[in-house]
Formats: structure tokens, C-alpha cells, sequence
């Protein structure tokens, strides 16, 4: 209990964030500051995000975020009473960065520091806009994630399945690439799917065949790859129609994909907590309107709540960051100067 004031520090994929969140006993939490700096221009040459270019942006960085988050909060660093840090999983030299940020913040002023899981950032980032209570199911997808779970606690999250391959962010990225479509993929192709015909393409919907929740999108960008050159080959290029329909129809097929799975996820979950019917998203594809509004059919169906962050609290940020860390610290983890970056770090 009592006020604690928290800051966050994410730079574990392509945006540099910092943010600080403030929480009077048992009140809500408060954002006071979200500050992200997104690092598209700097990959957009290699199509691609760039690990060493990412990780020396974000050292470049954070102190500027850290600045502009006191700034905008009106707070100055000896009114900050823990830091909190992706420590894992991303991209090494940028998690790192992170980690090595915090370490230098929090020896120097003499608080506690709390390492956290960036996709139990994402996860918990519906109690923090929504105050919703554990146990909730969550679909977290992004550039990066897919994976359906059960959040029981701030640390305890079981896993119902996921994709095998690639994530459905990527794909909407791959698939902009190979359209010629700026980067970030996901708003791009939702754009042209819009004005295009979901069925003149027809993209296969890998694993509904399959029980259970796991999902794949690898197949999907070799389709639309395939059915691009088919009509390269014979007209000679893509017409605005053409970009519109390819897009239309890979959109339909990540929907119908995630819609199915999201369908079994729920009745597993409903299965076991049929006092507690809520389906929380979050991550940057959930910002798809066409996704979210089949998933909120799915709830309809189901008499299940269903709750979205805003936009910019499903994306990468550092308000997820700072707010898990509260969660953690509040229930009396704390780390050290042994608190390490990891590339790898499941729920
Ligand atoms: O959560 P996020 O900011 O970063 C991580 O991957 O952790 O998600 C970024 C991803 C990108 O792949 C982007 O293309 C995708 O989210 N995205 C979308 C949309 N907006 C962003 N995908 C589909 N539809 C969108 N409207
Ligand atoms: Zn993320």
C-alpha cells in the first residue's frame, strides 16, 4: 500500500519507451507519461528490423525518452520509487540496453529494480486500462507473439497454444513487402483490404483441420507470393485492384484462422472458469479493426466479455512495462544487479 511511482523502460524490438505510472494504494494506476520512439525509418532501407542498428537507437534513446516522460509528468528522478525493464524476450542487444539503463538508474538513486517479461506486459495490460480481475483469457497477438493464455496472476499464465511458425504481425508485414506496401505491414494491408474482394483469392486456413489452438501463418505469405506472380505472369504487373483483392483475401484468411481458434481457446477456458467469461487482446495486430470485430462476434456468441486496450497500449509501449512491474513489486518481487537480458523467455 501507500503511493508508489513507478518507471518503465521498454527496448526489447524497434520502439525505445519510457513511461511513468503512479499507484495510490489500492486505487487504480495512473499513466502519467507514455513516451514511445518508434525506429521504422531507421530499418525501412533493409525491409526489416536491424538488430544492431536497433540496439544502438535505443541506447541512443532512452535517456531522451526517460527525459521526456519527467517532463511530461512533472516529476524529477528522486520522486521515482522503482524501475522496472524489459529483461526478455527480444532482441538481445536492445533488451540489454534496456537492462543496463535500469541497473545505472537504480543503483544511482538507491531503489529497488524489478525485471519484466515483456509479453506479461502485454498480458497485464488490460487490468491496467480495465481493472479487469484475474482469471481472464488473453490473446496476445503481435509482430512477434501469438499464443492464447490463461492469466491467473501477474506471474501466473498458462499457455492453451499458439503459432508454430511465424507470427500473424509478420505476416501482415512479409505481405506488405511483397505487395510493395509501407512498413508497418498491418495498417498498410488493412487499408487496401478494405477496398478489395476477400474471395477472389482463396488462401488456405492452415490447422483448422487440427484439434486444438495452435496456429500457423508461414504457408500463407508462400500463397500470396505464389498467387502474385501468377498474376504478374499474366498481365505483366499488379493493378491497385489486384494489390486490393491479394490483400483482402490474406486478411480473411488470418481472421477465419484466428476466429476458429480464438472459438476453441474460449470453450476450453469457459470450461474451466465458467464464473469468469472474459476475452482480453492486446499487441499491435489486435489494432485490426476486421480482427477484432470477428473476435468480438466470438464473444457475443459466447456471453463473454470482451476488452481491448486503446491502440496505443496494444503496441509496444512502456506503460505495460512500468505497470507489470508494479504488479510484481507489489507482490514482493524484486531483482538485483544479477538481472539478466534474455533472448528467450516464455510465459
Ligand atoms: O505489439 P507490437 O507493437 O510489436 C511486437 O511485435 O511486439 O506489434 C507490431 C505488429 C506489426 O507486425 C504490425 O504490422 C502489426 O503489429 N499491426 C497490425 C495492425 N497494426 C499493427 N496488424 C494488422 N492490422 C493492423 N491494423
Ligand atoms: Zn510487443
Amino acid at each position: 500500500t501507500g503511493t508508489l511511482t513507478i518507471l518503465g523502460l521498454e527496448s526489447s524490438c524497434d520502439d525505445t519507451a519510457a513511461a511513468i505510472i503512479r499507484q495510490s494504494g489500492t486505487d487504480a494506476p495512473e499513466i502519467l507519461a507514455s513516451v514511445v520512439h518508434g525506429q521504422t525509418e531507421l530499418h525501412a532501407p533493409f525491409g526489416g528490423v536491424v538488430p544492431e542498428i536497433a540496439a544502438r537507437a535505443h541506447a541512443e534513446k532512452l535517456d531522451i525518452c526517460i527525459e521526456e516522460a519527467l517532463a511530461a509528468s512533472n516529476l524529477t528522478l528522486p520522486e521515482i520509487d522503482a524501475i522496472a525493464v524489459t529483461a526478455g524476450p527480444g532482441l538481445i542487444g536492445g533488451v540489454l540496453s534496456g537492462v543496463m539503463c535500469a541497473k545505472g538508474l537504480a543503483t544511482g538513486l538507491a531503489i529497488p529494480l524489478v525485471g519484466v517479461n515483456h509479453l506479461a506486459g502485454h498480458a497485464l495490460t488490460p487490468r491496467l486500462t480495465d481493472q479487469i480481475t484475474f482469471p481472464y483469457l488473453m490473446l496476445l497477438v503481435s509482430g512477434g507473439h501469438c499464443q492464447f493464455l490463461i492469466a491467473h496472476g501477474p506471474e501466473s499464465f498458462s499457455r492453451l497454444g499458439g503459432t508454430i511458425d511465424d507470427a500473424p504481425g509478420e505476416a501482415f508485414d512479409k505481405t506488405a513487402r511483397l505487395l510493395g506496401l509501407p512498413q508497418p505491414g498491418g495498417p498498410s494491408v488493412q487499408a487496401e483490404a478494405e477496398k478489395g474482394d476477400p474471395k477472389r483469392f482463396r488462401f488456405p486456413r492452415p490447422l483448422l483441420d487440427r484439434p486444438g489452438c495452435d496456429m500457423s501463418f508461414s504457408g500463407l505469405k508462400t500463397a500470396l507470393l505464389r498467387a502474385r506472380d501468377a498474376v504478374i505472369a499474366e498481365k505483366g504487373g499488379l493493378t491497385k485492384q489486384d494489390r486490393a483483392d491479394l490483400c483482402a483475401g490474406f486478411q480473411s484468411a488470418v481472421v477465419d484462422v484466428l476466429a476458429e481458434k480464438t472459438r476453441r481457446a474460449l470453450e476450453l477456458y469457459l470450461a474451466e472458469n465458467p464464473g469468469k467469461p472474459v476475452l482480453a487482446v492486446a499487441g499491435g495486430v489486435a489494432a485490426n479493426t476486421a480482427i477484432r470485430a470477428r473476435l468480438e462476434t466470438i464473444c457475443a456468441e459466447n456471453v463473454t466479455t470482451f476488452t481491448a486496450p486503446p491502440l496505443h497500449l496494444c503496441t509496444d509501449n512502456a506503460a505495460m512495462i512500468a505497470y507489470a512491474g508494479l504488479e510484481r513489486f507489489r507482490a514482493g518481487a524484486k531483482d538485483d544487479m544479477t538481472l539478466s537480458a534474455r533472448p528467450r523467455w516464455p510465459l
